[in-house]
């Protein structure tokens, strides 16, 4: 019998949309997706002085770091231009200087392979993410999606790949922002969610006693929408009252936040029927989040049996879906991944658009 001839399709994705200058090689056989490279230059340390991302400083970074970043990303994959079919960017939403800094890299890029060229949008990337290195059968659709990052806080609710209904988002600060907020009031580095995660990490160990309580904005409303904005006011209200436990006070805000976080995804999920919960974007990179939903979802789960890669709930109706921390965070594999599904569209002119919605 002839061997099944399957058509091998590998995309080069490039990600600007903040401080990470990412670039990325997916092969796409059989709806599996390979990671061949996927490099991520941080501009983190630049940033740190600022207390949070400078735009016309990210633009100059990303300038300066794509070729270079690009190479690594071919010599990584052991691939030459030839063998590309298509490139990828990220199109918005995202800071605009930046976006065109990718936008513009790519456009050369896709010149001088002669590959078409894919917009794509940075929150359907943070979901699809969770199809990399997967199984073809990851999304057990209708889901709703749970996207936390530094901008954005959306529950999004997916009938099917490419087609979504944002049915609730932040109304002032996104959850990311919170943690990188809050952390500046307490005179932590940026970012502030893996800081803040290591400091109430801290908490159990020293067995502090738990004094402190911050609001859970907007946890038992009934829409699915979202407000951090108080609880970042309540820490700097705390923080100029002094006397508090610098660790206890990152444990309750980072409780504060799976609070909210958790309560309205699962409410959502139940009240829109769906079958599984898809967590996306650098906030889902916190490990108390990730058990906590996990436990929710699943009580019986056994938490240390658990590798923090990828978890899949296989007893519970919901089947809960999170990539492996690498790919919450901004990275350019899963904008090669979304590329994949918007092959065939036709796009003449492609431009950054901050607010790109879903
Ligand atoms: O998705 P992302 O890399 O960039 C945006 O698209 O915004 O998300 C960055 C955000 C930052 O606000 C950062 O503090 C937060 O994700 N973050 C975390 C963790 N790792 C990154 N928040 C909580 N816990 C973490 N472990
Ligand atoms: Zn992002």
């Amino acid at each position: 019998m002839a061997a099944k001839n399957i058509k091998t399709i590998k995309i080069l994705g490039i990600d600007t949309s903040c401080d990470d200058t990412s670039i990325a090689l997916v092969k796409i056989q059989d709806t599996r997706y390979k990671i061949l490279s996927n490099v991520v230059s941080s501009q983190v340390k630049l940033h740190a002085k600022y207390g949070g991302v400078f735009p016309s400083l990210a633009k100059r970074e990303h300038q300066k770091n794509l070729p270079a970043v690009l190479n690594e990303a071919l010599r990584f994959a052991s691939l030459s231009q030839g063998e590309i079919d298509f490139v990828a960017v990220t199109s918005g939403p995202g800071l605009e200087p930046c976006l065109w800094q990718g936008i513009n890299f790519a456009q050369e890029i896709a010149k001088k392979y002669k590959k078409p060229l894919i917009p794509v949008n940075h929150i359907e990337a943070h979901i699809l993410a969770n199809l990399i290195e997967g199984s073809p059968t990851s999304f057990n659709l209708p889901a709703i999606a749970l996207v936390v990052s530094g901008g954005h806080t959306q529950l999004i609710l997916i009938k099917k790949i490419g087609r979504y209904r944002l049915i609730g988002e932040t109304r002032d600060d996104a959850a990311g922002e919170c943690f990188d907020k809050a952390a500046r009031i307490l005179g932590l580095s940026y970012p502030g969610g893996p800081i803040i995660a290591a400091e109430a990490a801290k908490y159990k160990i020293q067995n502090t006693s738990h004094k402190l309580q911050l609001p859970r904005p907007m946890m038992y409303t009934k829409d699915y929408d979202f407000s951090f904005s108080g609880l970042k006011t309540a820490v700097l209200y705390m923080v100029k009252q002094g006397n508090y436990d610098k660790i206890e006070m990152c444990r309750e805000i980072q409780q504060s936040i799976i609070d909210v976080l958790i309560h309205k995804t699962i409410k959502a999920a139940k009240d829109f029927g769906v079958k599984s919960i898809i967590l996306g974007g650098g906030v889902a990179a916190n490990q108390e989040l990730r058990n906590q939903f996990e436990l929710k979802i699943n009580p019986d789960a056994n938490m240390s049996g658990l590798r923090p890669k990828r978890r899949r709930n296989q007893k519970s109706k919901i089947k809960f879906l999170v990539p492996p921390e690498i790919l919450c965070t901004d990275n350019a594999a899963m904008v090669a991944v979304a590329a994949y599904f918007h092959r065939a569209e036709k796009v003449k002119n492609i431009e950054a658009d901050a607010n790109l919605r879903i």
